[in-house]
C-alpha cells in the first residue's frame, strides 16, 4: 500500500483501496477455514482511546492477536498526554516501542499531528471529523452482500455504480468518510440531513471534485423522500460521542428523519439497513427495523475485524 498512515479516506488511491478490499477477502476466508495467518508476529500496536468503543476497541486487539502480535490498551487520560506531554514527543516515543498507532480522539488535527512526528503507521479509529476504518469495512460488507462473492478477489469498482445508497440522519464523522469513500468508487450516495446537519462542507467539495473523474453522484438534501429507490439505508446516532450537552436540541432538529417502516416503504423492497452501531433505538432507528430480515448491521460489525486485520497487514508488515 503506497500511502504510510490511514487518517482520512482522503489518504487512499483506488489501488490502496482495492488492496485493502481484497486482502480482507483473503484474511476472512483464513479466519472461516481456521488457517492461521501470522505476519504480525512480535509485532505491537499501540492503541490510544480519549472516547469511548467497544467494537473498534475489541475488533483491533483480537484482530492483531489473530495475525500474531498484541495492542496495548492506552486510556488517552491516563497517558502523560493527559498531564500535557506534547503530542511530537509520545509519537517519537512510541514509535520506539511498537510498529502501529492507533488513535481513537475529538480533534481530527491532533492525529495528523502525532503522524507527523511518527515513524511508524498511524491508523485512526475515528475523530470528530472522520471514521476511515469503519466506512472501508462498511463498503467491503456492501460488495459481499450485493455483488457475487467472487468479485471480490477480482473487483471491478465499475461494479458498484448503480447501487443507490442514502444516508439519513446527522452529517457526521461517518458521512464525511462515506463521501469521500463512494467518490473514489463512482458509487451513487445521497445525504439526507436537517437543515444545519449536513456533513463537512470541505469533503463534500472534495469528493464531488473527486466524482467529476470517478462518475460518482455525490448529493446532500433535506428531504427525507428522496430515500426513494435506495438499494441502502444507513443510518447514525444524532447525537455523537462529545455532543451530549445538545441532547435536546438534536432530538428536535433530527424529528422526522428516523429511519422506520413507513419510511422504508418508499425505498426499494429489499432495502438492507445499516448502521454502524452503537444504535439509539427509538430515535435514528426502531427496533423493528434494525432487527428486521433487511438489516445488515451485524455482518457490518463483523467486518469491522476482517478490514482491520487487512489494515495492519498492510501498514505494519
Ligand atoms: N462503530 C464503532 O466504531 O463502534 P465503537 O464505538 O464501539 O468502536
Ligand atoms: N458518529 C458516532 C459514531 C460512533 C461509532 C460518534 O462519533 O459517536
Amino acid at each position: 500500500m503506497k500511502t504510510k498512515h490511514l487518517i482520512s479516506i482522503s489518504d487512499l488511491d483506488i489501488s490502496d483501496i482495492t488492496d485493502i478490499l481484497k486482502t480482507t477477502f483473503k484474511l476472512k476466508k483464513f479466519q472461516k477455514e481456521g488457517k492461521e495467518y501470522t505476519p504480525l508476529s512480535f509485532k505491537t500496536l499501540a492503541m490510544i482511546f480519549a472516547k469511548p468503543s467497544t467494537r473498534t476497541r475489541v475488533s483491533f486487539e483480537t484482530g492483531i492477536f489473530q495475525l500474531g502480535g498484541s495492542a496495548i490498551f492506552l486510556r488517552g487520560k491516563e497517558l502523560q498526554m493527559g498531564r500535557g506531554e506534547t503530542i511530537a514527543d509520545t509519537a517519537r516515543i512510541l514509535s520506539r516501542y511498537v510498529h502501529g498507532i492507533m488513535i481513537r480522539t475529538f480533534d481530527h488535527k491532533d492525529v495528523l499531528e502525532f503522524a507527523k512526528y511518527s515513524t511508524i503507521p498511524v491508523i485512526n479509529g475515528l475523530t470528530d471529523l472522520e471514521h476511515p476504518c469503519q466506512i472501508l469495512g462498511d463498503i467491503y460488507t456492501i460488495i459481499e452482500k450485493k455483488l457475487e462473492t467472487s468479485s471480490l478477489s477480482n473487483l471491478r469498482i465499475s461494479d458498484l455504480k448503480n447501487l443507490k445508497v442514502v444516508f439519513v440522519g446527522d452529517g457526521n464523522n461517518i458521512v464525511n468518510s462515506l463521501m469521500l469513500l463512494c467518490a473514489k468508487l463512482g458509487m451513487n450516495l445521497t445525504v439526507i440531513t436537517p437543515q444545519g446537519y449536513e456533513p463537512n462542507k470541505k469533503i463534500y467539495q472534495n469528493s464531488l471534485d473527486i466524482s467529476v473523474k470517478t462518475g460518482a453522484t455525490i448529493s446532500l438534501s433535506n428531504k427525507i423522500e428522496d430515500i426513494k429507490n435506495a438499494d441502502i439505508a444507513y443510518t447514525d446516532v444524532w447525537i455523537s460521542m462529545g455532543q451530549e450537552a445538545e441532547r435536546e436540541k438534536r432530538l428536535n432538529a433530527f424529528k422526522g428523519y428516523q429511519i422506520n417502516k413507513a419510511l422504508l416503504s418508499k425505498a426499494k423492497p429489499d432495502c438492507l439497513i445499516m448502521h454502524c452501531l452503537p444504535a439509539h433505538r427509538g430515535e435514528e432507528v426502531t427496533d423493528d427495523v434494525i432487527e428486521g430480515e433487511n438489516s445488515i448491521v451485524f455482518d457490518q460489525a463483523e467486518n469491522r475485524l476482517h478490514i482491520q486485520k487487512a489494515i495492519m497487514v498492510l501498514l505494519m508488515s
